[in-house]
């Protein structure tokens, strides 16, 4: 295993070389690779170790989701669902954890140099969460007889959302990234697994393919109706809510137990830190921000909106899919 693993990384360490380089957000630059931009030691490296040692097995659930769409909140309403009988909503684990501690990224378990095997351990269903975009995944991950949920948000709120949040992230001793700035790198495509279109792009076609394999969800309609997106989910995992579960109140625990006023309240959320690997560690507070469907308006200039609406229009357009 520790030799394959050698062989990995050290054609890593040759390619990562060789790709072309665009500005990052945070310190690091990012590499272009096959289509995506990436961190280069965090998410290529994660994902040529995941493409070449990783097995997906039937009933595994991947989340997938471009950053900043809404991942911290989908991450709890899977693990509270999944683990609906196991837990009580008293003492719940997501009352005392982070979501991202109770359902982890695939590429931490990778990157931390954990024996792969470990993963065969994790109970069932086996939960992970990624944002490697749908060209990049293993096609062995795709035919495993896994299943994966895709949420999407609408880009000019996922863009402010990751501009905050990369200021927050970004060393002190930086001036901060100007939001004109965030702005031309994300319509270029330049962001952590961008180009945001081609991401979503990839899912959603994926999606309606395997409708039975991929669930593709949006940010702003579970939002809305947060109960009749949760019982798809369920129903999508084959555990759908039986009427003694609906009568007693279980889906409405699950979505106040996940919702954004109760996790960010929580002293877990509001004081711990998450250590992804030694160079990212992140508050747990700054997971959750507003929450809100459309603060864009608060921030985006009226010419951002029309030329970010454009491009959205311009790659989206006879796909079906609209914002
Ligand atoms: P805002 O910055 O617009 O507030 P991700 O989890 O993919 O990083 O996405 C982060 C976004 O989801 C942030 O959006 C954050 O506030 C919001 N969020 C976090 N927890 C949430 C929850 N429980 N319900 C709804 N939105 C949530």
């Amino acid at each position: 295993e520790d030799e394959d693993y050698r062989k990995t990384i050290e054609n890593y360490e040759e390619i990562v070389k060789t790709l072309p380089k665009g500005k990052g957000w945070m310190t690091d630059h990012l590499v272009h690779y096959k289509g995506f931009w990436l961190t280069p030691f965090g998410a290529l490296k994660g994902l040529m170790l995941i493409r070449e040692h990783f097995k997906a097995k039937p009933g595994d659930i991947f989340l997938t989701t471009f950053p900043k769409s809404g991942t911290t909140w989908l991450k709890a309403l899977i693990f509270a669902t999944v683990n609906r009988t196991r837990y009580d909503f008293s003492t719940h684990p997501l009352l005392k954890n982070c979501p991202h501690d109770c359902f982890p990224f695939l590429d931490a378990y990778i990157n931390e140099n954990q024996p792969i095997s470990n993963l065969d351990t994790l109970p069932s269903p086996r939960l992970f969460a990624t944002h490697i975009p749908y060209p990049l995944l293993p096609t062995s991950m795709i035919y495993s007889g896994s299943c994966f949920v895709y949420i999407c948000r609408n880009p000019k709120d996922v863009l402010v959302s990751k501009w905050v949040f990369m200021n927050k992230l970004r060393p002190k001793e930086l001036p901060p990234l100007s939001l004109e700035e965030a702005f031309e790198l994300f319509c270029e495509g330049i962001s952590h697994y961008g180009p945001y279109w081609e991401h979503v792009l990839g899912f959603w076609k994926a999606s309606l393919e395997y409708p039975d394999k991929i669930l593709f969800l949006r940010y702003e309609e579970m939002k809305k109706e947060p109960l009749v997106y949760l019982k798809r989910l369920a129903e999508f995992f084959g555990q759908p809510f039986s009427p003694e579960e609906e009568s007693e109140g279980v889906i409405h625990e699950i979505i106040r137990l996940c919702s954004f006023e109760n996790l960010s309240s929580l002293e877990v959320n509001k004081t711990k830190v998450k250590r992804f690997n030694n160079q990212l560690v992140i508050e747990n507070r700054d997971f959750f921000r507003k929450g809100k469907v459309g603060d864009w308006q608060n921030h985006l200039t009226s010419e951002m909106i029309e030329r970010l609406d454009q491009i959205t229009e311009e790659k989206l357009h006879g796909t079906g899919l609209t914002f």
